[in-house]
């Protein structure tokens, strides 16, 4: 089988890690600076006031905090949270159901927001706006609708894709936040704080370098450490060092800026078959056998960011510094 590792996908294993090495509190949370500023500040407000916090939705790459800043809130709110996405309502009876269960305050977390389909969307407006839902009667001519109200409530929706919003439910959002990649020296904070959780010694550099390598994301820097802590147990005397840290990430095939195989195939397919561009998204995703909006949202932003690739009005392009990090000739 293929092995990726990289994917929008999260395995049982790592949901329960995650879940146990999730801050839960603001002050535990490392990284988004403005996010948590802005955050704290509509927080206290809102329990000053007595009140719910105003909708807030969450946009950026995977694995960045989306669901662990919604749990924060909850946590910091002190009401529960419920949990759902996008996919996983299919009827506008369901989310009906889902939002007639909220207690007073609670925070409704929606991951994949920009994949629900329209009626159960429908279903959000008036709740999201008015605390209500509209229930049908009847058909045809004798058809009317009643009103319900529902509890007060927070909706945390999150996706990668904000440009796939439409616009009704984007503006029913009193709160957007992007979230940005997170720095090596952030990520290393992350990194010695989830071994010191999961009881693995760790050295700096060690924690360095996974930082280094960890695409500037949380979730595959905790993905990494898990993997370099088998090496270090098997391998080594179970302390992460730089030189078990390099050994386990060089096996990995994450090279030293992070890319993976996933990141080096798109610049090599770029450079190879179309001449370093400029190539269109959707050619780019065919010869790759890649979804086009995976491709646009999970593996383009780090490599953009980094400068490994640019976006032109005529199509994507490989950088020199793609060249020069792949050891091609310009
Ligand atoms: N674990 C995963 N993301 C984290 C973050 N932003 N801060 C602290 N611990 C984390």
């Amino acid at each position: 089988m293929e092995r990726r590792i990289i994917t929008t996908e999260v395995t049982e294993e790592e949901k329960r890690t995650e879940q146990s090495l999730r801050p839960q509190m603001l002050a535990q949370y490392i990284g988004q600076e403005k996010i948590k500023t802005n955050l704290k500040v509509y927080i206290d407000a809102a329990r000053a006031r007595g009140e719910s916090l105003d909708h807030v939705l969450f946009y950026g790459p995977p694995g960045l905090g989306k669901t662990t800043l919604s749990g924060i809130i909850a946590n910091e709110m002190g009401v529960n949270m419920k949990v759902t996405s996008g996919p996983a309502i299919e009827k506008p009876g369901e989310m009906a159901a889902i939002l007639n269960n909220l207690q007073e305050g609670d925070v409704l977390f929606v991951d994949e927001i920009h994949r629900l389909n329209r009626q159960v969307e429908e279903v959000l407006y008036p709740a999201m706006e008015d605390f209500a839902i509209d229930i049908m009667l009847g058909k045809e001519s004798s058809a009317r609708s009643i009103r319900l109200d529902l509890p007060h409530f927070t909706l945390v929706g999150a996706t990668t894709r904000a440009g796939l919003l439409t616009a009704p439910l984007r503006d029913r959002f009193g709160v957007v936040q992007k979230l940005e990649f997170y720095t090596p020296e952030e990520l290393k904070i992350i990194v010695e704080r989830s071994a010191g959780v999961m009881g693995v010694e760790i050295h700096e550099d060690g924690a360095a370098e996974i930082a280094r390598r960890s695409r500037g994301t949380p979730r595959l820097a905790n993905r990494l450490l898990r993997r370099v802590r088998d090496f270090a147990q098997v391998r080594y005397d179970g302390v992460i060092t730089r030189q078990v840290a390099d050994f386990a990430l060089d096996i990995l095939d994450v090279d030293k800026m992070g890319l993976d195989n996933n990141d080096r195939n798109i610049l090599l397919t770029m450079i190879q078959k179309f001449g370093g561009g400029p190539v269109g998204l959707d050619t780019l995703a065919a010869a790759l056998g890649e979804d086009a909006g995976t491709l646009e949202d999970v593996y383009e932003p780090y490599l953009l960011m980094n400068g490994f690739l640019n976006r032109t009005p005529r199509g994507r392009v490989a950088t020199e510094h793609a060249y020069r990090h792949l050891d091609i000739p310009v």
